[in-house]
């Protein structure tokens, strides 16, 4: 069963689209800007005895997606069966000093995206009557966070959708859940001070930063067969920081 993994060469990405080809998915890699990593990465995966392929595309752009989504079906002979919208960027900044540019960068990469490529890939789920949609939120889309108005705009937007989509597909056969990460090891949260990450590991109850792998765990959960009867669900991988 094919799955694709927005902005996957890296990150949670890369631990997903692992995480998929190591329980037996083909996976299709999507990437923006490193190909040389996407290559690398692709090699892995078909070590594990998989399909991968991977392919430049800027989420954001609703014609690269509709190439995208194209390209995949010609090159693996088949339609996404499993679409993780992964792909997201962050353009921190105070209300005041936020620039019209950071503000639409992150809806456009974080929330428009998943839009187009959930556009591009239900009309093959819904004739197969099966799909599996999982849409990387965050815990700052729930709960909010000062300096990341346009984050969590795009993150509680995911969440919203999410729920609207499961909804209406929910008689297709396919479900449509979202992951909200707490603070997680990666290049995203490498950038933060260390007075900032220490305040924020204060606030974890199991008391350290959480890995790609907790995360790819969790959409596992979501993408398999068995769980048809969950949807429209948000799963905070968070280790205890929001529990609501
Ligand atoms: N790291 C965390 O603590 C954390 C917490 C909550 C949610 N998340 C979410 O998890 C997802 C992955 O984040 P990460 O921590 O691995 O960050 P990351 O920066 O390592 O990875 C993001 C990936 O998205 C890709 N990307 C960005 N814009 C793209 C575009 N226009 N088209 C295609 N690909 C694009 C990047 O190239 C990169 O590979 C994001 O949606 C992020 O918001 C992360």
């Amino acid at each position: 069963m094919l799955a694709l993994v927005t902005g996957s060469s890296r990150g949670i990405g890369k631990a997903i689209a692992l995480e998929l080809a190591k329980n037996n998915f083909d996976v299709a890699i999507n990437f923006n800007r490193n190909s040389e990593s996407a290559e690398k990465l692709c090699d892995e995966i078909k070590n594990f005895g998989v399909k991968s392929d991977f392919f430049q595309a800027d989420v954001s752009d609703p014609e690269q997606v509709k190439n995208l989504f194209k390209a995949i079906k010609e090159k693996f002979g088949e339609p996404v069966k499993i679409l993780v919208n992964n792909a997201g960027v962050t353009r921190d900044n105070l209300l005041l000093r936020m620039k019209n540019e950071e503000w639409n960068a992150v809806i456009n990469t974080n929330l428009n995206s998943t839009f187009y490529c959930t556009h591009e890939a239900i009309r093959d789920m819904a004739r197969a009557k099966f799909g599996r949609i999982i849409n990387i939120a965050s815990i700052v889309g729930l709960i909010g966070n000062p300096g990341q108005a346009n984050y969590a705009a795009s993150k509680a937007g995911i969440i919203g959708f999410t729920k609207s989509i499961a909804r209406e597909y929910a008689a297709h056969g396919i479900t449509v859940n979202a992951i909200a990460p707490g603070f997680i090891d990666t290049d995203m949260t490498e950038i933060l001070k260390p007075e900032v990450k220490d305040s924020i590991l204060k606030s974890i109850p199991i008391g350290k930063m959480g890995t790609p792998e907790d995360v790819a765990k969790a959409v596992l959960f979501f993408a398999s067969e068995e769980n048809s009867y969950i949807t429209g669900q948000v799963l905070a991988v968070d280790g205890g920081m929001t529990m609501c």
